[in-house]
């Protein structure tokens, strides 16, 4: 069955061609010069760009994977969570194209697009695995932090969630402080500077460390970074920004990784699978490793750079999984956004 995934909760268009777990074509136009300027997505921008850019993108989309859309069994697009103007641009172009070419609609939560990026192929069906219920799903990204129990597809159990901030927007933000001028996306910046720094310059808290629930909290730590920043001379702070990452990084990363372990403990899972922009990050990747080998089972990451930022082809991915529970929308005119849509 081939799909053609559409996604634009935020900012980056994308459009895929997906054929069960395997990934034909995953195209994207990104935003990131356009909002960077700005140190954080601005929404009106976002939609203009994604209504500049659909038609190139879903053109490159088809030609990359050597389809036409006669060949295309089903459209799967995003309806949420995400930017509520953002997320209409990409469901009126799947409406469109659904009523053009008679073709089926289904309707992803971007969270599930996520978790389904783990379970992504290339087109030569690799790596190849087999998809094996229970995990425990991480989703880190610049709007969420939350932890699901995951079952079977697309039967997920929130089990953890976080109270302020998202991890990404922690990092985020703590770019923004240690830097003092705006950066945008924070994460792959700590990312680099934590590499050459001390993460034993400072112990910043782990939050939520002694509370026994399994949900998240960031906003203390990144008060504390603002702290510590506000202490040093301008000339402190620049000659130990990286130690400063390196700190704040391991704050961030090791309260994630307690709450993951204790889940799995309770639940007695053996298996992570991660999604969401933060997993890009290498030494967040080496951790989960390490927990997961410590407890006899493994981690699932996207197996491809594309597939860990917002892509159309984990909604083609997930899409397929509801196709073959024929969980298609009925009257493609009643799709709507969902800019808060849990999963
Ligand atoms: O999933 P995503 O692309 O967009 C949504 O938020 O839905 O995630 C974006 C987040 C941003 O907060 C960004 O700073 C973070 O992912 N991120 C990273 C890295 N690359 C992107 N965080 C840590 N290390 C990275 N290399
Ligand atoms: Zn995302």
């Amino acid at each position: 069955m081939k799909i053609l995934g559409i996604d634009t909760s935020c900012d980056d268009t994308a459009v895929a061609v997906t054929e069960g777990r395997r990934v034909l074509s995953n195209e994207l136009f990104s935003q990131i010069e356009i909002h960077g300027e700005w140190g954080g997505v601005v929404p009106n921008l976002a939609k203009r760009a994604h209504e500049e850019h659909f038609d190139s993108v879903y053109a490159s989309a088809l030609t990359k994977a050597g389809v036409t859309m006669d060949e295309i069994d089903a459209i799967a697009v995003t309806y949420g969570p995400g930017l509520a103007i953002a997320l209409g641009v990409g469901i009126k172009k799947a409406i469109e194209l659904s009523k053009k070419y008679d073709k089926k609609l289904i309707a992803v939560n971007h969270m599930a697009g996520h978790v389904y990026s783990c379970f992504a192929q290339n087109a030569d069906g690799q790596p190849d695995f087999p998809i094996e219920f229970p995990y425990v799903v991480v989703l880190v990204s610049g709007g969420h932090t939350e932890m699901h129990l995951m079952k079977d597809h697309h039967t997920f159990t929130r089990i953890g969630t976080t109270h302020d901030d998202a991890a990404g927007e922690a990092l985020d933000k703590g770019a923004r402080i240690i830097l003092d001028e705006a950066v945008y996306p924070g994460g792959p910046v700590i990312e680099k500077m934590a590499l050459e720094g001390n993460p034993d310059f400072i112990r910043f808290p782990r939050p939520m460390e002694r509370s026994k629930t399994l949900d998240f909290s960031y906003s203390g730590l990144k008060t504390s970074l603002l702290y510590k920043v506000r202490s040093m001379t301008e000339e402190e702070r620049i000659k130990h920004q990286n130690d400063l990452a390196a700190s704040y990084q391991a704050a961030v990363f090791d309260s994630l990784l307690y709450k993951v372990k204790a889940a799995m403990k309770q639940y007695k899972v053996n298996k992570i699978c991660v999604g969401g922009g933060v997993a890009v990050n290498k030494t967040l990747r080496k951790k989960f490793e390490l927990l997961a080998e410590s407890q006899g089972g493994y981690v699932l990451v996207p197996s491809d750079r594309f597939l860990n930022g917002d892509n159309g082809a984990m909604i083609g991915v997930a899409g397929y999984f509801q196709a073959l529970n024929e969980d298609f929308v009925h009257d493609v005119d009643t799709l709507e956004r969902n800019a808060r849509a849990a999963l």
